[in-house]
């Protein structure tokens, strides 16, 4: 109704003006105006190309890794402007993510990716309702800069900030793309981080379990690194994720056969290190095999990107079946229809995606997954968490003086001891893909 009556009001609002600018046109005083002032004069009427009204609009800014990344985006979910700089390239040449090489690159391009967001989104800084940064977790130093720019950046616009949990906000996305109400379950899966949690509000959420080691992307990473992936003509530009995704596809998986990780533990935990360490020992022994040196391509590397693709998906399918049951069985999810939300890098992957898929046929669920430029670091998540947080009336801070980033921070009331107590037995599910 208020969308109805804030429609018609607007309507008879452009009436009213356009007769009069008709009126002063045929009393000889109508000029062609410049495009700024048409742009002024459509504002006045809260219109948006794309949108028809100004809604509350928030200011993204992404700087916890190794992407920057800001984003414009009103209330309805459109994106209004965005940018991003990775520096993936980078950090490949390096062999992983030097702290300090991230920190100066974040330094060297904020300001512009900011700047590229705002412009594209054609609204004036005056016209944002709240600048929501990432302050928790992440790397401190990539972190610093983020806060420090959008301090100075909230000082000068004199807007409410609203610090942001780069997990929340990685949950949150799929309410941007799809219509999801609360409470689902979430499987966060990226470089930085493996987790599973129920999402029951905007910042509401129970921990069932995460890794007890390294993330997944963090073990892609490091397999893909072992491999020399970066020297592969079709792999040299992509994230070590990717790489094997890649790889895997022309790669025969039932070539080696590696145990899943912690399959006696009946908890929701996941472990990744375990099978880098088994990778890792198969590759030297088929270095020996084929006769070549630590660096070189092995011709059996895209069985072993299979392989390893393979195993890490049973893994994080087993560990979600059990999350699944649990919440069943405790009446925190709906029995049927419930929805699986799997985001984080690692959730682009299209095989990950389809075992994931084969579990939520298998328990009546439903698996939404954002678009896997969604699914990685962006902007886009942020500024979709200040709004979230702006229409739920939570964390929205006036007063800037007492906050620190922090780069350990948990999400959420960790029940995952109980989820380990109630030992669910999962059953049997064959992942053919
Ligand atoms: O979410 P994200 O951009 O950053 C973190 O918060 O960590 O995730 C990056 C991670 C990297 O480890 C990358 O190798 C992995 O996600 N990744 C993938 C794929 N694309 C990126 N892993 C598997 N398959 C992919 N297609
Ligand atoms: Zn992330």
């Amino acid at each position: 109704m208020q969308i109805i009556s804030c429609f018609c009001n607007s309507v008879s609002g452009i009436i009213y003006r356009v007769s009069m600018l008709i009126l002063n046109k045929t009393a000889g005083v109508f000029f062609k105006p410049s495009k700024r002032k048409v742009y002024e004069f459509l504002r006045s009427f809260n219109f948006h190309p794309g949108t028809l009204f100004l809604h509350k609009i928030v200011l993204g800014i992404e700087t916890s890794c190794d992407d920057t990344a800001a984003a414009v985006v009103d209330e309805t979910g459109n994106v209004l402007g965005e940018a991003i700089h990775s520096q993936t390239e980078v950090h490949l040449k390096t062999g992983g993510i030097v702290p300090a090489v991230a920190q100066q690159l974040h330094r060297d391009n904020i300001q512009r990716i900011v700047q590229e967001a705002l412009s594209a989104s054609r609204i004036s800084p005056s016209d944002l309702s709240a600048i929501a940064t990432t302050i928790k977790p992440g790397l401190a130093l990539s972190l610093g800069v983020g806060l420090s720019f959008s301090l100075q950046l909230v000082g000068q616009l004199k807007k409410p900030f609203i610090p942001i949990h780069h997990m929340e906000a990685h949950a949150l996305t799929i309410r941007l793309t799809n219509k999801v109400e609360f409470p689902f379950l979430v499987l966060l899966i990226s470089g930085g981080h493996c987790l599973l949690a129920l999402v029951q509000g905007v910042s509401d959420f129970l921990l069932l379990g995460k890794s007890l080691d390294i993330a997944p992307g963090d073990m892609l990473d490091k397999v893909a690194r072992r491999l020399s992936l970066i020297k592969h003509p079709e792999c040299s530009t992509m994230s070590g994720g990717k790489a094997i995704e890649h790889l895997a596809k022309q790669g025969n998986r039932f070539h080696f056969d590696i145990k899943p990780p912690l399959h006696r533990a009946k908890n929701c935990d996941f472990s990744f290190t375990g099978l880098q360490q088994v990778t890792n020992k198969r590759i030297m022994k088929k270095e020996k095999e084929e006769g070549i040196e630590e660096g070189q391509i092995l011709s059996s590397a895209a069985d072993i990107a299979a392989t390893v693709q393979h195993t890490m998906a049973c893994h994080i399918v087993k560990r979600t079946h059990r999350a699944i049951l649990f919440c069943k069985q405790r009446d925190l999810l709906p029995q049927n229809n419930a929805i699986l939300v799997a985001s984080g890098g690692v959730a682009s992957n299209f095989y990950v995606r389809r075992a994931l898929e084969i579990l939520t046929d298998a328990t009546q669920c439903t698996l939404l997954c954002p678009p896997p430029r969604l699914c990685t670091d962006n902007g886009i998540m942020i500024a979709w968490n200040g709004i979230e947080r702006l229409r739920a009336g939570l964390g929205i801070l006036h007063d800037i003086e007492d906050i620190r980033y922090e780069p350990k921070c948990p999400l959420g009331v960790d029940i995952s001891k109980e989820v380990g107590e109630a030992a669910i037995k999962v059953p049997q599910l064959k992942i053919e893909i």
